[in-house]
């Protein structure tokens, strides 16, 4: 079913489901630094959303139907040439110049609030810089184009046009998704499109945009642990995620960090 805001119980779950994701990403920021691991920012993580937020991470233990393996960890970490669903481990430490995304999922009070941004690790090179700014730019540029009427495909096609502007290529075996009650829901909201095609968009409904960008080719794979999602020629790859609800002018983001101050601003943002 599509994911869609009914009434204010609703509409009052998915606000405080989006702020307590959004501000994991907030506490977990000065953490992020040379020396540190995936797994301990996990443990971070972890901790800050059952102790502090009341809430469930979503990733723990997530899937595994079908036969394949649950996700592990509580948060995804996914350093450079990583596309998604890192899993944290001990063995990573971070290093001066890596690029990282973490994503945060958390449950609160039966509604999701997913969302995922870059960190740069110490001084980043000028390509992950570049990359990371413009894949920022790709989901706003998204998330602009959204309101009551306009169509799934026009996301898309602001999304690649952007990205492929700049030589980078969008992922497209990954997309954004209906999230209520429920983690993964329809729509999917392809990062790539024609404008015009696909679902309208109605007022009430949520969804996240979380374009993949690559500095190289689009192809992935995965990694033998099931989710790790890879670039085929090991090029660094960036991702930025919001979950919002169309509105009748445009949309509410639910996962809002107080670093983005409004929307208007948005289209100035740029990675610092
Ligand atoms: N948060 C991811 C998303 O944006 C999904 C992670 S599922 C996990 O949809 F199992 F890998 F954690
Ligand atoms: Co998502
Ligand atoms: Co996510």
């Amino acid at each position: 079913m599509v994911a869609t805001v009914t009434d204010d119980t609703d509409l009052n779950g998915m606000r405080a489901a989006g702020r307590a994701a959004a501000s994991v990403l907030e506490m977990i920021g000065p953490h992020v630094v040379p020396g540190v691991t995936t797994d301990e920012l996990n443990t971070l993580c972890h901790n800050y959303i059952v102790d502090e937020l009341g809430c469930i991470p979503a990733p723990l233990n997530y899937g595994g139907g079908g036969g394949q393996m649950p996700f592990p960890k509580s948060i995804c970490t996914s350093v450079n040439h990583v596309v998604c669903h890192g899993i944290p481990t001990q063995s990573k430490t971070l290093k001066n110049g890596d690029a990282l995304n973490i994503d945060i999922t958390v449950i609160k009070d039966g509604y999701h609030g997913d969302t995922s941004k870059m960190f740069c690790i110490g001084e980043p090179t000028v390509l992950a810089k570049r990359l990371i700014k413009v894949t920022q730019e790709c989901l706003y540029k998204g998330i602009e184009v959204v309101k009551a009427g306009a169509h799934l495909g026009d996301i898309g096609h602001a999304i690649q046009q952007h990205a492929e502007r700049n030589r980078f290529s969008v992922v497209r075996e990954f997309c954004g998704h209906g999230i209520g009650k429920v983690f993964h829901d329809a729509p999917q909201v392809l990062h790539y499109g024609r404008p015009g095609s696909g679902m309208a968009l109605e007022e009430g409904m949520t969804f996240t945009i979380e374009p993949m960008i690559n500095a190289g080719k689009r192809h992935i794979k995965i990694l033998p642990d099931q989710w790790t999602a890879v670039t085929k020629d090991h090029k660094l790859s960036a991702q930025w995620e919001h979950t919002l609800m169309v509105t009748k002018q445009g949309c509410e983001i639910f996962t809002l960090r107080a670093e983005e101050k409004a929307v208007e601003q948005v289209q100035s943002a740029s990675v610092r």
